[in-house]
């Protein structure tokens, strides 16, 4: 079977592979429970919030392919399957309901912040390893800041 082989190995490349894949099963959750909050957010700013919440849709798919695509680059198999996902994300997971507009706004400013901080950290961890894979991550981190502050000023 062919198989990809990166500059990285060892201890280096096992920790970019974990920054990567923690980084990956943050923006795919992000994905899933920003779109379940544009379908279920109600309230006078449904309009405005059901708009926005596809934007950071959009934002964090490209960039989960990105980040994706950098661990295949490195020889390291990306999982992105729905129960590892499932296991292993961190965001805190909506009600199947209704969403209030005012609590769209709190979750999703409290759940970006959360994103951003370990984001920061994968920046951090990946600096020495391998620079190429932090200066994508820093592009994660700069729009997850962006999205935080754009929540964040709705409330
Ligand atoms: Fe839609």
């Amino acid at each position: 079977m062919a198989t990809i082989t990166g500059p990285l190995s060892g201890a280096a490349k096992d920790t970019v592979a974990e920054a990567l894949q923690g980084a990956l099963v943050d923006l795919i959750d992000l994905s899933l429970v920003a779109k379940q909050a544009h379908w279920n957010v109600v309230g006078p700013h449904f309009r405005p919030l059901h708009l926005q919440l596809d934007e950071l849709v959009a934002v964090v798919r490209e960039h989960a392919d990105t980040i994706a695509e950098r661990a295949v680059a490195l020889g390291v198999n990306p999982d992105g399957r729905s129960a590892t996902i499932a296991r292993s994300t961190k965001i805190t997971q909506p009600d199947a309901t209704w969403i209030e507009d005012g609590k769209v706004v709190a979750t999703f400013t409290d759940v970006l912040e959360a994103v951003a901080k370990r984001m920061r950290e994968r920046v951090d961890v990946t600096a020495e390893p391998d620079p190429v894979s932090q200066d994508l991550l820093i592009a994660v981190a700069q729009d997850i800041d962006k999205q935080h502050w754009m929540f964040q000023a709705q409330r």
